[in-house]
C-alpha cells in the first residue's frame, strides 16, 4: 500500500488533532472536534498546513502565555488581546502593524497584554522575521572609551548600522523596526519617538545617579520568539504584558553585563563600596528598584512589584488547579532577583515540562 503521508504531514496532523481536542474541550465544544480534525486533514494533505480559525488563533495565543513556564504574570493569560496579522505580506504594512502595536499596548500607560500575529510557516511562501529582540529596546556601540548604552544591543545596532541607520551614540537611542521576508533584503524604519512611553527613573528622596539621565521604555515586547499553536509555528508574532520592576531594577540597569549602574549608586548614596559585607550592592539594589517602582507609578504607567507578582502567581496556581489543569514553571526563572526567598514561590518545586502552544527561542536572522 502507498503510504499517504509525508512523516511531516503526519506530524502535523497529530499536533492539530491534539490541539484541536484540547481547544474544543476547554470551550465545552467537544462536539467540534472530529469534524474539525478531519477539515485540518484535508487542507493539510492539500497543502501541507492547515489555517487557524479566529477562535484558535485567540485560545492558542492565550494558551500559549499560559503554558510558558518562566513567566511568572500568568494570571492574566485570559487577558490577552489578540491582533490578527495574517495575510499581511508587504514589509512597510508589517511596520505599520507593528507601530500600531506600540501605541495600543502602551494604551496610555493603562498598559494592555497584546500579541500581533502575522503568517505561519507555510510550504512554498518565504517566512517572515522582525529582527528586533523587543519592538522597543535601547542601541549599544562599543566605542574606544567603553560602551554606550546597552550592551546586550551591540551585535544587533552593528547589523543596523549596516543596514544605513544611524544611531546618536546616546546611552538611550531607541533601535529601529527591522522586518525580513524570506532571504531578501530586510526592511527597518525608525520608531517615531512620540509614540513611545519611556519614564525617567528618579529616585523620591536621593539623587542615584549623579549627572547621568536614566530612563526606560514602558512596555517590553519580545519580537524574537515563535509561537506554536497545533504544529503551526508562527515566527513572526510580537507579544507584551508590563514590566515587573525587578526586570529593570535587578537586571537591566544593575548587570554587570547591562547598565552596570550599582557602584554609581553607590557611590551616590556614599555607602561603603570597600567591604561586600556592608551589602553595599543589595542597598543600591534596592533604592534602584523603589525607583523604577516610583518612576512608573509617578507617571502613570503599569508595572508589578515582585511581591504582588509572586501572589498574583499563586492565585494562578490555584485557579489552574480549579480548571483541572498542571501548572508547570521553571523555578529559576520564576524566582525574582531580588529577595526571592520572601515569595512562596521559592519554597516551592515546579515541573518543567513543556506544554504546547507555546512561545519558543528562535535562532538569529542576523
Ligand atoms: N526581561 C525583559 C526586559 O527586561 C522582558 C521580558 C518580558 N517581561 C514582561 N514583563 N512581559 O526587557
Amino acid at each position: 500500500m502507498k503510504q499517504q503521508n509525508s512523516p511531516d504531514k503526519h506530524y502535523l496532523l497529530e499536533e492539530a488533532a491534539t490541539f484541536i481536542r484540547n481547544s474544543c474541550a476547554e470551550r465545552n465544544a467537544e462536539a467540534e472536534a472530529e469534524p474539525r480534525i478531519r477539515d485540518a486533514a484535508i487542507q493539510i494533505e492539500a497543502q501541507g498546513y492547515y489555517e487557524h480559525t479566529w477562535q484558535e488563533l485567540e485560545q492558542g495565543a492565550k494558551a500559549a502565555w499560559r503554558n510558558s513556564n518562566k513567566c511568572i504574570g500568568r494570571l492574566f493569560w485570559d487577558r490577552l488581546q489578540v491582533i490578527d496579522g495574517r495575510g499581511i505580506r508587504r514589509e512597510e504594512e508589517i511596520v505599520d502593524k507593528l507601530l500600531e502595536h506600540i501605541k495600543k499596548a502602551a494604551n496610555h500607560g493603562k498598559i494592555q497584554p497584546m500579541i500581533t500575529v502575522f503568517d505561519p510557516h507555510k510550504p512554498n511562501q518565504d517566512s517572515l522575521r522582525i529582527w528586533n529582540h523587543q519592538l522597543l529596546r535601547y542601541a549599544g556601540y562599543e566605542t574606544a572609551d567603553g560602551i554606550i548604552g546597552d550592551p546586550d544591543s551591540i551585535e544587533f545596532t552593528k547589523a543596523c548600522i549596516e543596514l544605513g541607520w544611524q544611531g546618536k551614540g546616546s546611552h538611550f537611542d531607541l533601535l529601529p523596526l527591522v522586518v525580513q521576508k524570506g532571504n531578501k533584503p530586510p526592511y527597518w524604519r525608525e520608531i517615531p519617538s512620540d509614540i513611545v512611553l519611556e519614564v525617567p527613573i528618579e529616585h523620591d528622596k536621593y539623587s542615584l545617579f549623579g549627572n547621568f539621565e536614566v530612563k526606560w521604555y514602558g512596555v517590553p515586547i519580545i519580537s524574537d520568539m515563535s509561537m506554536e499553536i497545533g504544529g503551526i509555528v508562527y515566527p513572526c508574532a510580537p507579544f507584551n504584558g508590563w514590566y515587573m520592576g525587578t526586570e529593570i531594577g535587578a537586571r537591566n540597569l544593575a548587570d554587570e553585563k547591562r547598565y552596570n549602574l550599582l557602584p554609581l549608586v553607590a557611590e551616590s548614596l556614599g555607602l561603603d563600596t570597600k567591604r561586600n559585607s556592608s551589602l553595599w550592592k543589595d542597598e543600591a539594589m534596592l533604592e534602584l528598584n523603589k525607583a523604577v517602582l516610583n518612576s512608573f507609578k509617578k507617571h502613570g504607567v503599569n508595572i508589578v512589584d515582585h511581591h504582588t507578582a509572586a501572589s498574583q502567581f499563586r492565585i494562578f496556581e490555584q485557579k489552574e488547579q480549579m480548571a483541572g489543569r498542571k501548572v508547570t514553571g521553571q523555578w529559576s526563572w520564576l524566582i525574582p532577583p531580588m529577595s526571592p526567598s520572601a515569595t512562596h514561590i521559592f519554597h516551592k518545586r515546579y515541573d518543567n515540562t513543556l506544554i504546547k502552544p507555546n512561545y519558543f527561542y528562535q535562532s538569529k536572522p542576523f
